[in-house]
């Protein structure tokens, strides 16, 4: 068979995209519709429904297809969806909920989130709190209850431990805790050794964004009953997209425009927040970038997966690299 040209892979992988952010979409509308308190579940809908690429729930997705390709009787598709949308769908809430918690005047006190305003700039800062706590707690329900049961409940359990350490002090909500204690440390860190500022800030990223990626494929791989190798080798490439992610994030916030952001950009300069362009400078970051880019492909192709198998995570890592919002 011909190989696909550079333009028929990126159509492919833009339909790819657009077919599970779809299925995810619909599905969370399904998992929001109630109603009592109202101004709850309005608050909890208006930022879990109110769009953002859906990294999260398409990489957990894109895991659990990865590890489905290499079974002897391959699952189709709707199996590999039905099994895998109730965590796909908890961690997009659990991800809303940070973001809503990010854009406290507490934390980064921004005014506009996804285009639209921030929760608490329409809901208040009281009930964006409690929105943010709900929908923390309603993603663990929404695992326990609306997975199939023909999942093992030994691997139930395993998804609620491990999103408990990905969201808590060891993981996202301690990461949060370190960005805030560094804010105003760009002059320290830039002086201290290169080694302690790279420690520093992979320590933060890691916290604060990677550990909830890590678990978004590790939990689709999981799932499908994913070998140790497999999720070795997920778990090593988890990494690198979460820090990439990151890196990546902070340059949009220097490049980007609130037009294509969604959120106010120039803020990580203005809060003095460490990151790795207001510490190491634009150029810096995306060589750092590459070496990731490059890192994260070598990875998938050690030999545990079939190459053909790992086309999307491929993409998907390049995408969380190289795209523009
Ligand atoms: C923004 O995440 C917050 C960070 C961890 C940097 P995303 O860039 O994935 O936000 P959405 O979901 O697409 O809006
Ligand atoms: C947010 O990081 C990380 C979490 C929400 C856990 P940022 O503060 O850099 O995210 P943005 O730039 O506001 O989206
Ligand atoms: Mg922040
Ligand atoms: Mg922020
Ligand atoms: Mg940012």
């Amino acid at each position: 068979m011909r190989e696909k040209t550079v333009t028929e892979a990126h159509i492919d992988f833009s339909e790819y995209l657009d077919r599970r952010r779809l299925f995810v979409e619909q599905r969370l509308i399904g998992y929001l519709i109630a109603t009592d308190p109202d101004i709850l579940w309005q608050s909890m809908r208006y930022s879990v429904l109110s769009g953002g690429k859906r990294l999260r729930a398409i990489l957990c997705l894109s895991a659990a297809e990865a590890v489905a390709e290499a079974a002897a009787v391959p699952p189709k598709e709707n199996e590999v969806f039905e099994t895998v949308m109730p965590c796909a769908c908890a961690i997009e809430m659990v991800h809303a909920s940070s973001l809503i918690h990010d854009d406290l005047p507490a934390l980064d006190n921004d005014d506009y989130r996804r285009g639209k305003l921030a929760n608490h700039k329409v809901f208040g800062e009281a009930v964006a709190l409690l929105a943010g706590n709900a929908l923390l707690l309603y993603a663990n329900e929404v695992i326990l209850t609306k997975t199939p049961s023909s999942v093992d409940p030994s691997v139930i359990a395993a998804l609620v431990t491990e999103l408990a350490r990905a969201c808590g002090p060891m993981g996202m909500v301690g990461g949060q805790v370190d960005d805030l204690a560094f804010t105003g440390s760009v002059d320290a860190v830039k002086s201290s050794s290169d080694n302690d500022g790279d420690l520093l800030l992979e320590r933060i990223h890691c916290r604060k964004t990677g550990a909830l990626i890590r678990f978004s494929l590790w939990s689709g791989a999981k799932l499908m009953g994913a070998a140790l190798s497999e999720l070795d080798v997920l778990e090593k490439f988890a990494n690198t997209l979460g820090l990439a992610f990151q890196i990546a994030d902070d340059l949009l916030d220097v490049t980007g425009d609130i037009k294509s952001l969604g959120k106010t950009p120039g803020k990580d300069v203005q809060a003095k927040k460490v990151t790795w362009v207001t510490v190491y400078g634009s150029e810096r970051s995306r060589r750092r970038l590459k070496e990731l880019e490059n890192d994260g492909l070598a990875l998938l192709d050690n030999g545990v997966f079939d190459p053909a198998a790992t086309t999307h995570l491929k993409s998907l890592l390049q995408y969380a690299i190289h795209r523009s919002s």
